[in-house]
């Protein structure tokens, strides 16, 4: 018996030994086939990698050269990559509209898990009997990934490339309070009035509902179809999250209040610069005045842009004094002369350089960081989803112009453009915005490795969790307490009311028959 208890005690010992030595094993599962998410994971994964942990990651873009410690589970033959595939018609009828953006991404994402889960890698690694000391999924249009973590009884550890997605905060119960949290859709920041607080409120009702059941719902038949259908219910695991890491920063964000287990890492997928390409460079050095660069991101084929629109980008551009940096994924015959395109440009390299002077975007979050961090002012056309917000932060703080797509015209564009080229007030703001942004105890990716370890420390850090996760809204919002209040406060003024009646009666009815004696 005791020498039992001992083994095991060694074993226990040895165990933990070669735990906090030898790195942990991680599992990330990041199937997404965008590339502005991915790059944000990839960050941390190979951070973590570079820390001497064993990294396994599912995922759409394979490592083009091994790296030590880091195992890539190929699944873009299910999933191409949507580089410079989405049309503008795309963006304008589907995306820019919340619902069906909403139900676009839901979908999506399904079919993300559906098709990943029958690859014969990944069943290949379900099989074999590796394991994982915490295991990273993503936030996005659904969680239909969380099976891993349950699968591997795993801590599980969520990111957003994004900002704050509406259906982030109930897993580690952060307050949301839509009376002064604007949601992600919101271009709103410090005091909401009144029509805003109510667009703000009807929102986060309709996100709510609308996850549940375009998102949870499915998602838990995935589930139970895929591990089987003694898996709890997906909210079971969620509630059971050990961390979420969010893609931004209350520089630029604003301030709100988060939980102990939601960490901002914003910036953390901005890499130390590298040089241009030689013909970029040659012609961003050149420039007398300086130099503008414009991208609608990597998704956006921005040639499926209206002729009448890429018509007013050229004829503003043909008439400013400085130089225009453009991505374009065609040959443009009528390309003005101060005008260099081309379909590929290492966007942060190019917005670090000193010589830049505008970024126009559509105000995609990771474009819009990178311009913070080099301190670059900002003009926007924004389309869908959080790019109003992501445009707005960068305006509030007095280093950016966000325009209307649908009214867009040559005066107003040239009008912010010029400002910009005209006004000094613009960069410096935004080379305060810049500091802000930096000013910061450990830099994102170090923040990201430091609470990726706490966790794998502290075995899933429950600790971390309030006692908000999982509570029904009605015990959230105090209703029960509130309603119980309010019968006390209405018996109490009940029985006062009745004692007055009655002592007002008695009163009366002794000095009826004496008013009747008068008569
Ligand atoms: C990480 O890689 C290094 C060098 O290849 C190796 O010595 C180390 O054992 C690896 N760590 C893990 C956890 O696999
Ligand atoms: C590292 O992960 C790979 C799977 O991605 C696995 O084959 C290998 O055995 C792991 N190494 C260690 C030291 O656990
Ligand atoms: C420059 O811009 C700032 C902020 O938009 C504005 O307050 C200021 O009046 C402008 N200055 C000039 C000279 O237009
Ligand atoms: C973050 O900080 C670490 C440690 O100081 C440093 O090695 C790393 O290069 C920094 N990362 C970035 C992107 O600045
Ligand atoms: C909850 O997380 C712990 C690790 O943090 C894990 O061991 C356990 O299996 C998880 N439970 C569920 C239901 O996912």
């Amino acid at each position: 018996m005791f020498k039992m208890n001992l083994f095991n005690v060694l074993i226990l010992i040895f165990i933990t030994v070669l735990n906090s030595t030898h790195g942990a094993n991680i599992l990330g599962v990041f199937p997404i086939n965008g590339r502005s998410h991915w790059v944000v994971y990839e960050s941390l994964m190979k951070a973590l990698a570079a820390r001497g942990h064993n990294v396994t990651v599912i995922t759409s873009f394979p490592q083009k050269s091994p790296i030590a410690n880091y195992t890539d589970i190929d699944v873009s033959t299910a999933f191409p990559s949507v580089a410079n595939k989405i049309g503008i018609d795309l963006v304008l009828n589907v995306l820019s509209n919340t619902h069906m953006n909403q139900m676009f991404i839901s979908d999506h994402q399904l079919k993300l898990c559906r098709e990943t889960i029958k690859l014969p890698q990944v069943q290949g690694m379900l099989k074999s009997d590796i394991k994982f000391d915490v295991v990273f999924t993503e936030i996005f249009g659904s969680d239909c990934d969380v099976g891993y973590a349950y699968y591997y009884k795993a801590p599980l550890i969520s990111m957003m490339s994004s900002g704050i997605l509406p259906w982030s905060y109930d897993r580690v119960g952060g307050p949301d309070n839509p009376s002064y949290i604007p949601l992600m859709i919101m271009p709103t920041s410090g005091k909401m009035d009144f029509t805003q607080r109510l667009k703000n409120t009807i929102y986060y009702i309709y996100f709510k509902i609308v996850w549940k059941i375009f998102s949870e719902w499915p998602a838990d038949k995935f589930l139970k179809e895929s591990f089987g259908p003694e898996t709890p219910y997906i909210n079971d695991i969620l509630y059971n999250t050990s961390m979420v890491f969010v893609n931004n920063h209350f520089s630029l964000d604003g301030p709100r209040p988060l939980v102990p287990n939601m960490v901002e890492i914003g910036g953390i997928h901005i890499k130390h610069p590298q040089p241009i390409p030689k013909d970029i460079l040659k012609f961003i050095e050149e420039s007398p005045n300086g130099v503008l660069f414009f991208t609608f991101g990597s998704m956006i084929r921005i040639s499926t842009l209206p002729k009448e629109l890429l018509q007013i980008f050229k004829d503003v551009f043909a008439q400013l004094p400085i130089r225009v940096l453009w991505k374009f994924e065609e040959e443009m015959p009528d390309k003005p002369k101060n005008v260099f395109i081309s379909n590929w440009m290492p966007q942060r390299d190019i917005l670090n350089h000193p010589k830049l002077r505008i970024f126009m975007t559509h105000g995609g979050l990771l474009g819009i960081m990178e311009a913070v961090k080099s301190g670059v002012p900002v003009v926007g056309i924004p389309f869908f989803f959080d790019q109003f917000r992501n445009i707005q932060n960068v305006a509030n703080n007095g280093a950016g112009i966000s325009l209307d797509y649908y009214s867009l015209t040559k005066e107003s564009l040239f009008n912010a453009l010029n400002s910009i080229i005209t006004n000094s007030s613009f960069s410096l703001n935004a080379k305060k915005l810049s500091q802000r942004f930096s000013d910061r105890p450990l830099n994102a990716t170090e923040t990201a490795v430091y609470w990726t370890e706490y966790v794998i420390r502290h075995k899933g850090a429950s600790h971390l969790r309030t006692a908000a996760v999982g509570m029904p809204w009605w015990k959230y919002f105090l209703v029960d307490v509130i309603a119980f209040i309010a019968s006390i406060v209405f018996i109490v003024l009940y029985v006062i009311y009745f004692l007055l009646k009655t002592a007002y009666k008695k009163i009366t009815k002794k000095s009826v028959p004496k008013d009747k004696k008068k008569n």
